[in-house]
């Protein structure tokens, strides 16, 4: 059985054709309109999501399957007391695949190994989300060409923002990539990744407090949200939210050709007249992140069968 927990249970090469997929839907939709038929997701989000629970039920409809599940844990039997593994087993008895999102880091791993059928992670806790980041890899793959010699900025909360994680992850595995790590110190880049990760892959890197200052030499700009839900006091969240706000004159300092993502959802950390800047690349993002997961879904179901 084939899950997705992590980012790197998918090989360089899987992702590759999983992007490669996702563009074949965007070209012909049709083509894929049944592939589905008679499947059930289950969405199971335990955590407030729109885009990541949306773009996974537009995604399997558009894929001429259904969806059940529900769309926090209190409507659930985790309101009762019942585990991860306990709903894993009862889900699998539903449903044909299961998307899980969860405030605690292990969450989904722990449903996958309780499951019989496949787990998608789609965000643990301050862990990982290796489904934003195929939805961020499609972004990169349509608006600049390719994984390799990119030079990326991340920028916001590098501590708690586990899309961040993943991201890293995934491209520490292509040559040429050059990571700038903007954070306050407080939301520096946890040592695992810094060590097990960028260091261990051989990657360039640079850590700085100072956005404008690197801004010049970026080829894309990640922005992310400071993760208030995972701070323990809510003084330093107020200290720290508005560490960074990307506004158009920052952005004038970029390349012409840097592109602007964003996991979304947007608190401050990005200016609303940003939107209207050609390289601006959020909200096209999210639109990616619907073929992506149907390029996913079709894939686990096919390993599944
Ligand atoms: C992200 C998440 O949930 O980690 N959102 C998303 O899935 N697009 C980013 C965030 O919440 O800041």
């Amino acid at each position: 059985m084939r899950h997705l927990i992590g980012i790197e249970d998918l090989s360089v090469a899987e992702i590759e054709a999983l992007v490669a997929t996702a563009e074949d839907i965007i070209d012909n939709p049709a083509k894929y309109a049944e592939v589905c038929h008679g499947k059930k997701l289950a969405s199971l989000f335990y955590e407030p999501s729109t885009r990541t629970r949306l773009s996974f039920e537009a995604a399997m409809i558009e894929l001429g399957g259904s969806v059940i599940g529900f769309s926090e844990a209190q409507s659930s039997s985790a309101a009762k007391g019942e585990s991860v593994a306990d709903t894993a087993k009862v889900i699998s008895c539903f449903a044909d695949i299961m998307v899980m999102r969860h405030f605690k880091e292990g969450a989904p791993m722990v449903a996958s190994l309780n499951a019989t059928v496949p787990v998608i992670n789609a965000g643990d806790g301050g862990h990982n989300h290796p489904t934003q980041t195929l939805t961020d890899l499609l972004t990169i793959k349509r608006e600049k060409g390719r994984f390799d010699n990119l030079t990326v900025g991340l920028c916001g909360d590098l501590k708690f923002g586990r899309t961040v994680h993943s991201l890293i992850a995934a491209l520490s595995r292509y040559t040429g990539i050059k990571f700038v790590l903007i954070s306050p110190t407080e939301l520096m880049i946890p040592d695992y990744i810094k060590h097990d990760i960028i260091e261990k892959n051989g990657i360039d890197y640079v850590e700085t407090t100072d956005l404008e200052a690197v801004m010049p030499e970026l080829d894309i700009l990640y922005m992310t949200r400071v993760q208030r839900e995972r701070f323990f006091n809510e003084q330093d969240y107020i200290r720290l939210k508005d560490s960074y706000i990307l506004s158009q004159s920052k952005l004038n300092l970029a390349k012409s050709d840097c592109i602007v993502m964003h996991p979304l959802p947007r608190v401050n950390e990005i200016t609303v007249e940003v939107d209207s800047d050609p390289r601006a690349c959020y909200f096209k993002q999210v639109l990616y992140g619907k073929y992506i997961r149907m390029a996913l879904i079709k894939m686990l179901l096919e390993a599944a069968k």
